[in-house]
């Protein structure tokens, strides 16, 4: 008889989760014996409930709001990637033991090629807006396929400054403008990335004018709910390609999955029109 698999996500709330939706799918898809659900731990409860699933023989989980630092602590390994991060997002326990990583990266860069007929990053420049984790992430894995230069536009520049200094070990690579600079700051760019939390529902929209960005550049909201954000409309407006960030979320499950169940599962069109109802 195969392994009942059990895997799930911990978080803080964690009702609105969209993970067991994609986990389940692939379950299911692929035909194992398993489930993956939804699992409540209160911050002060982390250490204890994380040790339960140990006991309970779960293969990981994935780890969202508030716990994605915290969690490093009580991991035994995490991987180089989560450390520059700063935060693990998915776990894979092995003889007791957590190993921690981030594929948050994987799922940004998976997305941008799985949505374009031939973008590369190669060479390329890039303006990202934001210097939350989610830039961190995205950041790190530009650099990772050869991205010739970043510009890193952020509300708060300090903080933009504090990420350009922990990720970029060669000068220039990542160039700080002013948040207010956003607009004109687009010209040369080839790949625009919106990873600040406007254009959220019950956010402000982005407010931000395109006229600057070449004709063959690429825009991508990593913000998914609306799935077409006024960044996107306002892209679509002027004719340049973009990229919705659904395939985000669905691509940073795949090496979850596979590190759990042993397969890197597809992004079909049936799971992107589950997850985006
Ligand atoms: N598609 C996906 O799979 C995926 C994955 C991860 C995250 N996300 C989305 O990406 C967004 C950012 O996530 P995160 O984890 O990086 O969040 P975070 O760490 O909280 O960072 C939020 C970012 O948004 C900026 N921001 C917030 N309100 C702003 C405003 N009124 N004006 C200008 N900038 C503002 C912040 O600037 P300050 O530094 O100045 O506060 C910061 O750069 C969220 O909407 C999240 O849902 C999507």
């Amino acid at each position: 008889m195969s392994e009942f698999i059990k895997a799930g996500v911990i978080g803080h709330p964690i009702k609105h989760s969209k993970s067991p939706v994609i986990h389940n799918y692939w379950i299911e898809k692929y035909g194992f014996e398993g489930a993956y659900k939804t699992i409540d731990i209160a911050p002060e409860n982390l250490k204890s409930d994380v040790q339960r699933l140990v006991d309970e023989g779960y293969k990981g989980f994935n780890v969202t709001i508030p716990h994605k630092e915290s969690i490093m602590q009580l991991c035994d390994d995490v991987a180089h990637n989560a450390k520059v991060i700063g935060a693990v997002n998915t776990v894979t326990i092995e003889d007791g033991k957590l190993n921690g990583t981030n594929t948050d990266g994987y799922g940004f860069i998976h997305n941008i090629l799985g949505n374009t007929a031939d973008f590369e990053f190669e060479g390329k420049r890039a303006a990202i807006l934001g210097a939350g984790g989610a830039t961190r992430a995205i950041a790190s894995a530009l650099i990772g396929e050869q991205i010739e230069q970043i510009v890193l536009l952020n509300r708060t520049k300090e903080r933009a400054e504090k990420l350009a200094e922990d990720i970029a070990f060669v000068s220039d690579l990542i160039i700080v403008e002013d948040w207010e600079n956003r607009s004109a700051a687009l010209e040369g760019v080839d790949l625009l990335v919106n990873a600040t939390s406007l254009g959220m529902d019950g956010q402000a929209p982005l407010d931000i004018d395109l006229s600057a960005l070449p004709a063959s550049a690429l825009v991508n909201d990593i913000v998914y709910s609306p799935l077409e954000t006024q960044l996107l409309k306002d892209a679509k407006a002027r004719d340049l390609q973009y990229v919705t960030g659904i395939g985000m979320l669905l691509h940073q499950a795949r090496p979850a999955f596979k590190s759990w169940f042993g397969v890197l599962p597809d992004v079909t069109d049936e799971l992107t029109n589950m997850v985006s109802a």
